[in-house]
C-alpha cells in the first residue's frame, strides 16, 4: 500500500510510471476515436470507492481526482466541507476519522487544514492516501502536474531556469514543485521573487533553501550544474530576462497570514501585496518561454496575459485530469 503524503513518496520510476499512462491518455483523448479509451478505462476501477474528504476550499483537485475516478469506472463519495460537515466538528481527532473512512473505501483523497495532518491520517488509514494538499505543507499531486506540464514544453532541456513569484513561503504548491525538481540535472537555476514577509529571504531564515541544496547533492552525485538559487524582493526584471525560462506564479495564501507577526503585516493592518505580472513584463521572457500558476489565481496575474503565447495554465489545469488518471490507476492496479 502506497501513501502519497509528500513528494518524498514520488521516487522517479514510479513518476515515469505515471507520466508514461497520462502521456498516452492525454493524446488519446485529442484523437478522434476518443470515445475508445473512454470505455477502455471505464472498467479499471469498476467496483472501487474512492472518498474525498475536504477540509480546505478546493476546486481543481477535488473535481478532477473525482472525474478521474469517474472516468475510470469507480465510484466517489465524500464532503467538500468536512471541516463544518464531519465529525471533527464534533472534537474527533484526523486519526480517528481517517481509520473509520478508511474501512469504507478502497483510496482517500484528503485536504487538510494544518501542515502534517496528512501523515496523521496516512498513518491511521487502511488505505491509501493522497494528500491534495495540507496547511502550508506540501501538495504532491500538484506538483505532479507541473512537471507534466513542464516535460510537455521542455522534453530534452539541459539547463532550465525556473522563476517563482509571488507567495513563495506559503504556497504548498512552491514548496512541492520546488523540492521535486531539485532532484533533477537539468534544472540550474531557481528564482523565488516576492515581497520579504512572503518570500524565502536572502538569508534563508526558513531553512528551506539549504533543503533544496541538500536534495539536490542527495539526487545529482553527478549533477552537471551545481543549481543556483536566488530570493530576490522585488521583480527584477533581469532576472525575468535573462535568468528565466519558466514564471510559476501564485497567489497571496490570505488564509494563511494568521501565521505572520504584526512586523510583517503592516501597521494598517493591511496584508503583503503580492507581485503582478503584467503583459509587459511577460514579455520579457524568452519566446519559448512559459508561465504556470497551480490556479486559482488573483490580481497577480491579469487576464491580458491570457493570451500570452507563454501562458500555459490553464492547459495546466487541464492535464490534471490526465495525471490523476494515470495516479488511481497506477495505486490501486498496476503497483
Ligand atoms: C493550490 C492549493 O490549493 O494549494 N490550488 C490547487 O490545488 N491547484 C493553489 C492555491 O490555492 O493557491
Amino acid at each position: 500500500m502506497k501513501h502519497i503524503i509528500s513528494i518524498d513518496d514520488l521516487d522517479l520510476d514510479f513518476i515515469d510510471q505515471v507520466f508514461a499512462l497520462a502521456e498516452e491518455y492525454k493524446e488519446r483523448r485529442q484523437y478522434r476515436f476518443w470515445a475508445n479509451l473512454w470505455n477502455e478505462l471505464s472498467v479499471r476501477l469498476r467496483h472501487r470507492l474512492m472518498i474525498t474528504d475536504f477540509f480546505e476550499p478546493s476546486t481543481r483537485t477535488r473535481l478532477s481526482f473525482e472525474a478521474a475516478m469517474t472516468y475510470l469506472g469507480g465510484n466517489v463519495i465524500g464532503t467538500e466541507n468536512a471541516a463544518e460537515f464531519s465529525s471533527i466538528k464534533k472534537g474527533e481527532s484526523i486519526a480517528d476519522n481517517f481509520r473509520v473512512i478508511s474501512g469504507y473505501c478502497d483510496i482517500i483523497v484528503g485536504r487538510f487544514l494544518n501542515e502534517g495532518d496528512a501523515r496523521i491520517a496516512a498513518d491511521a488509514s487502511m488505505v491509501p492516501l493522497i494528500n491534495g494538499g495540507d496547511g502550508m505543507g506540501e501538495h504532491p499531486t500538484q506538483a505532479l502536474i507541473d512537471l507534466f506540464s513542464i516535460k510537455e514544453k521542455f522534453p530534452d532541456v539541459k539547463d532550465l531556469r525556473v522563476t517563482f513569484i509571488g507567495d513563495n513561503k506559503h504556497s504548498r504548491t512552491v514548496r512541492s514543485l520546488a523540492r521535486l525538481l531539485a532532484r533533477f540535472p537539468w534544472v540550474s537555476k531557481m528564482n523565488f521573487i516576492g515581497r520579504p514577509e512572503i518570500n524565502f529571504t536572502a538569508d534563508d531564515s526558513d531553512g528551506f533553501i539549504h533543503e533544496l541544496v541538500q536534495i539536490s547533492n542527495n539526487y545529482n552525485e553527478y549533477h552537471p550544474y551545481s543549481i543556483g538559487f536566488l530570493c530576490e524582493d522585488w521583480l527584477n526584471p533581469d532576472t525575468i530576462k535573462n535568468h528565466t525560462d519558466i514564471i510559476y506564479m501564485t497567489r497571496s495564501q490570505t488564509e494563511r497570514y494568521s501565521n505572520l507577526t504584526s512586523e510583517q503585516v503592516n501597521v494598517k493592518g493591511i496584508q503583503p501585496s503580492n507581485f503582478v505580472l503584467t503583459p509587459e513584463i511577460a514579455n520579457l521572457m524568452p519566446d519559448n518561454g512559459l508561465i504556470l500558476h497551480p490556479l486559482p489565481r488573483t490580481t497577480e496575474l491579469p487576464i491580458e496575459v491570457d493570451n500570452n503565447p507563454r501562458a500555459y495554465y490553464f492547459q495546466q489545469a487541464h492535464n490534471g485530469l490526465f495525471v490523476r488518471i494515470a495516479l488511481l490507476e497506477t495505486l490501486l492496479c498496476r503497483l
